[in-house]
Parts: C-alpha cells; structure tokens; sequence
C-alpha cells in the first residue's frame, strides 16, 4: 500500500516537472548543505520537515531542518511553488541548487528546481504542535488521588530505592506537561492513555482511557477557549461523518437509533453557555428528584449533568466558573466572592454528561504559589511554579475524554462497548 502510493507519488511528479536534463542532484543532510564553504551552483536534494515559511509575492522562503543541525537551511522559491500544503509540519524533498546566499544570516540557501511534498501536517490548519507526553510521571496533575503508582515487578538491586528514587505513575493527564511545552510553541496538544484508579463501573468511566489534551498559551478567556473546543467537536465530527459514513450508519441503524438526528441537532446549533451558578439554580428549581442534592459548593454528578443537558434542549452545554474548592490547584482564580470561583469549564453533552474538562490555567505567580502553599505542594510542584517566573503568559486549555467522544457521536450508552479492551474495577482482562 505504501509502496504503491510512493510508486504513484513518483509517477505524478514525473509527469508534471519537466524531465531532469541535468546531473541528478545528490541527496545532502542540511548539516552538509550549511557546511559548503563556497557554494557554486551544486545541484543536491534535501530532505526534512518544514520549520517555517514566509510568502512574498514572487518569493517564498522555507526553512527545511532534517535533525541534522540546529540550524534550517534556506530554501528560495519561485511564488508559484506556494500551495496549502507547503506549511509548517510537512515533511518535503527539495531539490535544487546551492547557491551563496545574499543575505548575511547564512552562507548559502537552496534555489529550489523542485519542491515534493512528502508528507502533509495535519496540524498546519490549526496549528497545533503533537507533543508526546510521558506515561510515566511523577506528578498527581488532578489532586484526586486517583493515581496507579508503578513500581518494577521484582526487586531492584537496593531494594530500599524507589526505580526513579522518587515514587512514580501512570498519568492521569499530560496537561503539566503541555504547559511546559507552550512556553516554546503556542498551540500544543497531546492524545495518548490516561489512568485513572476510579473506584467506577459506571457507563462512562474507564481505568484506561485516551484523551485529546490541548494547551495554548496567549489565552485570555474562556470564551476563547471554548470557541476551540466547539470547533474542535464539532471539525472531528464532520471528518469522521465524511471519512467513515458507513461505519457511522450502522451505529445509527442497529444500535442507536434516532442517533442521526440527534448529533445533526448538536451540530446545526451554537453550544450554550450557563455559570455553575446558574446550573445550581436550574437544579434547585428541577422538578425530577436527585440522589444528591444540587446545592452551591458541591460537585454536579451525572444525573444532574444530563438534566443540565436536556434542560438545554439536547444542545451540548459549557458550564464555567466552578467553585475553587471543587477543582484542582491550577485553574485561575476569579477573585469573586463570597462564592469563590475559579475560571474552569466543561462540557456536558447528551447522553454522556462531561465531555471537556478545561479551564484558565493561574498564571499569576503568588495566587499560584499561595494556593500550592495551602495545599502543602509548593516542594512538589517547584519546578511548575518556576514556569511562572520566566516569561509567564496567560494560557488555557483542556482535555477531551476520546470513548467519551465516541459515544457521544455515536449514540453509545456504555463506554466499555467503544474500546476493545475495556479496563475498570475488578476486570482487565487478557
Ligand atoms: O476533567 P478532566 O479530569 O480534566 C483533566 O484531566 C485536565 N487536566 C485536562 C486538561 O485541561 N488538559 O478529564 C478530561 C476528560 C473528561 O471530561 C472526560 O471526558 C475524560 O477526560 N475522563 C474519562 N473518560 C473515561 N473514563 C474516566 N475515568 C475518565 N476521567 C476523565
Ligand atoms: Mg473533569
């Protein structure tokens, strides 16, 4: 398969450069390219990834790294070159010639003959930056305490020595990490497993499960960020709509029916917004019995979460400004009173309840440091409040809960039907 489209990619570029009358160019690393000492007109070719690219009206500068260097290599381009795939990300193969450059900044440039695009960058529409985050960490980024702790299987040499001298787990979120990465790109996201030792066999949580985090800095509001997270609803929705309708349908036919109708009405509408305020009002005034009690201070469970929901029509609801003692040490401070809240926001969708779980990240360096303080983890997240002190910028962000999602669109009742191999109390098997 990959060999054909190789094949094919090969055959297309053929067809639409003119044939090579010249030496074929020889494939140089960027380190060797930057190297040439006196650049004649050598033709090469120079494989790697896009790092930047700036478009003048006749001209188009890239900047190509291959990993070879710290430096790029400039590429010069005719302005015809230019297309939507030629953007941050993308992996190309640029042939053409080494050229003594005019500009002080670098030695020599590459006058591009030809420029294939190899692999797009998904990323490039939204500019967002894949960050693999660790599975191993030692943080608790949630304060729930619902950590797996990992330890090595037989005893290590000193038996005494935690592996990593300090105790480890498994994440339950790579948002710290995130944040750490968007002081160097401003628009980062992660997707990987998630680890949650929740004492839960209910329909919607698992022990494992994969989560889209995104974390992006220059952020000021949520109103800002909830923008992203519609968006990024509602673009998935329609990619996996057009990319698998037929996988879609059969869902929709045999195992939800009306499910159809369902996201068409949840897509078509603008999400609604109420404060956990107002929330607590509506359940107050709700006529349905609740097992718990709605009352300002205490966390939404699920029943009220789906009332929230239906109350809004079975349009996916943001609900912001949760009380600061229901939610964890990092979300910015509304300073608000006496009902102190903090600037957090999910959102509940039909059938499913929280979707999203984000929030302003505090990035104020003495409320932050006060609030760690108070808990009794400024030792532990020291380095965290470091990031504070060097250049902090208001920034914001989320995770989305992926089988969540997949029941959601799909119509779905219990998470352990969307994921092969479901893990939660008391079963993990094979
Ligand atoms: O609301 P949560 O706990 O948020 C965070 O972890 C943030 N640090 C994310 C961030 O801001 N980067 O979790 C996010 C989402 C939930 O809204 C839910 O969809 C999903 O993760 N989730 C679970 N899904 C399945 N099983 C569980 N046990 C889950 N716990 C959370
Ligand atoms: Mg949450």
């Amino acid at each position: 398969m990959f060999g054909a489209r190789c094949l094919l990619r090969a055959l297309r570029s053929c067809s639409s450069a003119p044939c090579p009358r010249h030496r074929p160019a020889a494939r140089v690393s960027v380190r060797g390219a930057l190297g040439v000492q006196s650049a004649n007109g050598e033709r090469v070719k120079v494989q790697g990834w896009i790092r930047s690219i700036r478009s003048q009206k006749e001209v188009l500068f890239l900047h190509v790294n291959d990993g070879s260097s710290l430096e790029s290599l400039q590429v010069v381009a005719d302005s015809s070159f230019d297309s939507r795939e030629l953007a941050f990300g993308s992996s190309v193969e640029v042939q053409g010639q080494l050229v003594k450059s005019p500009s002080k900044k670098q030695n020599v440039e590459l006058k591009a003959e030809k420029i294939e695009v190899v692999g797009n960058c998904d990323a490039k529409d939204s500019g967002f930056v894949h960050i693999h985050t660790p599975v191993i960490t030692s943080n608790d980024c949630e304060g729930a305490g619902e950590l797996f702790q990992v330890e090595p299987s037989s005893k290590i040499k000193v038996p005494e020595e935690n592996f990593f001298n300090i105790p480890v787990f498994l994440t339950v979120s790579g948002q710290l990490h995130l944040e750490v990465m968007s002081g160097a790109f401003t628009q980062v996201f992660t997707f990987g497993p998630t680890f949650r030792a929740e004492n839960s066999q209910s329909r919607r949580h698992l022990a494992e499960f994969y989560m889209v985090e995104a974390e992006i800095s220059f952020l000021e509001s949520l109103q800002d960020l909830m923008q992203v997270m519609e968006s990024l609803f509602k673009t998935t929705a329609m990619t996996v709509l057009s990319n698998c309708p037929k996988d879609v349908e059969l869902c929709h036919k045999f195992i939800a029916p009306g499910q159809k109708d369902r996201l068409e009405h949840m897509l078509k509408n603008n999400f609604l917004v109420i404060s956990y305020t107002e929330a607590v009002e509506i359940l107050k005034q709700a006529s349905q019995n609740f097992t718990f009690t709605p009352e300002w201070g205490a966390d939404l469970h699920t029943e009220h979460e789906k009332y929230l929901v239906k109350h809004c029509g079975d349009i996916p609801v943001f609900v912001i400004n949760y009380p600061l003692a229901l939610k964890p040490f990092y979300m910015r401070d509304n300073e608000d009173g006496p009902q102190h809240t903090v600037a957090a926001v999910d959102l509940l969708v039909p059938g499913v309840g929280e979707l999203f779980g984000g929030s302003l990240r505090e990035e104020r360096y003495h409320f932050l440091e006060q609030r760690l303080a108070r808990l009794g983890l400024t030792e532990a997240y020291q380095w965290y409040l470091d990031l504070r002190r060097f250049g902090s910028v208001p920034h914001g962000g989320f995770g989305m809960g992926f089988e969540r999602y997949l029941q959601c669109i799909l119509g779905i009742d219990n998470i352990k039907d969307v994921i092969p191999f479901p893990r939660f109390t008391h079963s993990c098997l094979l």
